[in-house]
């Protein structure tokens, strides 16, 4: 089944103009109130999500499955390792058959040129879930909990913010964080305040960003925080790359958000992780468990902000 209306596809979170942002915005904000009102809502009834992962999960999964299901459509989870897409078929053949099946693809956990493959060859819209390169549903769902966001006139408000321990040459989840609050800075006009080691600055060509202007590199990460609205940082290695673990717990030890940073944050700043968390390694259990910390509301947002996406991405701007 083809969409009703030009076909396009999620893959990074500058694929859409920051008007799209801020709808979307919006209408998770609509989305969340009728969940939670109790309102039935299934624009989406008779069409399928097909979830593919190459690595395991729980937030990505629970919530695009659990919000597909909230639109009144159905969900197919299929895994590399018990599909064809881990026995060396061609993605280009997967996508193609896959894609006659089902209405949007969600493709978490994958290699974001492997994503961007599927997407080429695929007949209906694509969203990237998490690859090893980015995380695009992530940053909406922060950006939901934030005063001044989702109104567009009121975006420069959200920022400054401080983004910690971000950056890492290799991939991972250090990057993908980095890199789409980057971009999303870059698009919707706020600031971050970036503080990495020496060796896991953030690659500009490889965050998809177009200039310095948005940023701002700070080598003590005290310093990126004076100030910020928003403290926010991320494990210190991803999945799949457990053998730089050592390697990464000593550059980044200095890293660990305490309750001194948030000291020097605005009294009000609020804290984010887009989980799971390391207690004690970056962040300090005082500070995400404390009263600044809005990591639960934040994983909530992201379902409620992928199915205004799934819904944009398949019936346009809808009431
Ligand atoms: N934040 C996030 O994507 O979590 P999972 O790895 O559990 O999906």
């Amino acid at each position: 089944m083809n969409p009703p209306h030009p076909l396009r596809h999620f893959l990074q979170f500058s694929d859409f103009t920051a008007a799209e942002h801020h709808w979307i915005l919006q209408r998770a904000a609509a989305l969340k109130s009728k969940f939670k009102r109790y309102e039935k809502h299934h624009p989406l009834a008779d069409r399928t999500l097909a979830m593919i992962f190459e690595k395991a999960s729980t937030r990505t999964r629970v919530s695009f499955e659990a919000g597909m299901y909230q639109l009144g459509g159905s969900v197919v989870h299929l895994t590399t390792g018990d599909s064809q897409l881990g026995r060396a078929e061609p993605i280009e053949d997967s996508a193609k058959v896959i894609s006659r099946m089902v209405d949007p693809g969600d493709d978490p956990h994958l290699r974001q040129d492997k994503i961007e493959k599927f997407a080429e060859h695929s007949r209906v819209p694509v969203i990237n879930g998490l690859t090893n390169e980015f995380h695009p549903c992530q940053i909406p769902g922060g950006h939901l909990h934030l005063p001044g966001v989702p109104r567009p006139r009121r975006a420069g408000r959200a920022g400054p913010g401080a983004a910690q321990g971000q950056g890492g040459r290799v991939g991972g989840r250090r990057q993908q964080h980095g890199q789409h609050r980057l971009q999303a800075a870059d698009l919707l006009g706020f600031t971050v305040h970036l503080s990495t080691p020496t060796g896991y600055e953030v690659d500009q060509a490889v965050a998809g960003i177009r200039s310095r202007d948005s940023y701002k590199v700070f080598k003590d990460p005290m310093e990126a925080c004076r100030g910020a609205d928003l403290v926010t940082t991320d494990v210190w290695t991803s999945m799949g790359f457990e053998a730089e673990n050592e390697e990464r717990r000593k550059a980044f030890a200095d890293w660990c958000v305490d309750t001194d940073m948030m000291r020097v944050a605005k009294p009000d700043a609020l804290f984010m992780h887009c989980l799971p968390a390391h207690r004690g390694e970056e962040v300090e259990a005082e500070v995400i468990d404390g009263p600044q910390s809005v990591v639960w509301d934040e994983a909530e947002n992201r379902m409620h902000v992928q199915k205004a996406l799934m819904e944009f991405l398949l019936l346009g701007k809808v009431d």
